[in-house]
């Protein structure tokens, strides 16, 4: 096998009949990638959301065409939002007649030495990576709860567990995802709802490559044992297995995504 070269993989029906919510689902990353594959392994249903309103249609478009799935809806959500993490829940809700899987991928970050960091960029690098992985969890753990089942996946990141410069508010927050996972599962697993996390290294995608530095990204992808960063839908399949029922006595757990140690 060539592992430069991964191939992507076929449905298999993992998510067969199941309905899917994913955030932030409007980017060219893992996001709309984790999507695709949902559709492709066989889900009945998804709602994906975006803080973006222009993306967002044109995701929906995009999602329909490349899947010829008809059940997909699109929905304006900024997690760092409470009311608007209730509308999505809410329309999703109605939309799938209730949803299996929810998909927290919506979290983002900067470049900045913790000597110079305002506390106004910190608290938008928390509140949206954490505080809407927080609000988008507990609202929907309180509908799973109802009906006794469904899955969370979450998105961390390995800087949730190692050092990089000028990454403290996003490590920080990735390492509050985890924990967060850890700590909701325990809860959801009164009422049989399963919670873990993907902790991706590096997935390269166009959206990244404008926005980080040349040199950043490619020290990144020569710190991989495989010389290259992830496919997003590699790190969406990781998704796709913690929603499947192949990963039913796995919960609480981040599982990383990378081919370096974590
Ligand atoms: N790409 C990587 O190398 C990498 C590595 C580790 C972790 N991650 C994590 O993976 C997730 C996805 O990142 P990605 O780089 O694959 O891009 P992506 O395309 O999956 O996500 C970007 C999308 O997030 C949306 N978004 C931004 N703020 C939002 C908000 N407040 N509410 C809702 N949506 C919002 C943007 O509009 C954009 O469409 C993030 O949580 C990121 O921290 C990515």
């Amino acid at each position: 096998m060539n592992i430069h070269q991964p191939q992507y993989v076929n449905g298999h029906g993992l998510l067969k009949g199941r309905s899917v919510l994913i955030t932030a689902a409007a980017g060219a990353g893992i996001g709309f990638s984790a999507a695709k594959r949902a559709v492709e392994e066989g889900c009945r249903s998804i709602v994906i959301s975006d803080v973006h309103e222009g993306r967002l249609q044109a995701a929906v478009e995009q999602l329909r065409a490349d899947t010829g799935l008809e059940q997909v809806a699109g929905k304006l959500c900024n997690v760092a939002d409470e009311e608007q993490v209730q509308a999505l829940i809410a329309f999703a809700e109605d939309f799938c007649g209730g949803v299996d899987v929810l998909i927290n991928n919506a979290g983002l970050g900067t470049t900045k030495a913790l000597i110079d960091m305002e506390d106004a960029e910190w608290d938008r690098v928390i509140d949206v990576t954490l505080g809407g992985t927080m609000r988008m969890t507990r609202q929907m753990m309180r509908t799973m709860k109802t009906r006794g089942e469904g899955v969370i996946v979450n998105n961390a990141s390995v800087l949730g567990w190692r050092a990089q410069k000028e990454q403290s508010h996003y490590a920080a927050a990735k390492a509050g995802v985890m924990a967060l996972t850890r700590c909701a599962a325990l809860e959801a697993a009164e009422f049989g709802v399963r919670i873990n996390a993907v902790s991706p290294s590096l997935a390269v995608h166009p959206m990244l490559k404008k926005s980080a530095p040349e040199d950043l990204l490619a020290e990144l992808e020569g710190r991989e044992a495989y010389g290259r960063g992830a496919e997003v839908w590699e790190v969406a399949n990781v998704m796709i297995f913690l929603a499947s029922d192949y990963s039913s006595y796995l919960t609480g757990e981040t599982i990383s995504c990378s081919s370096q140690r974590a």
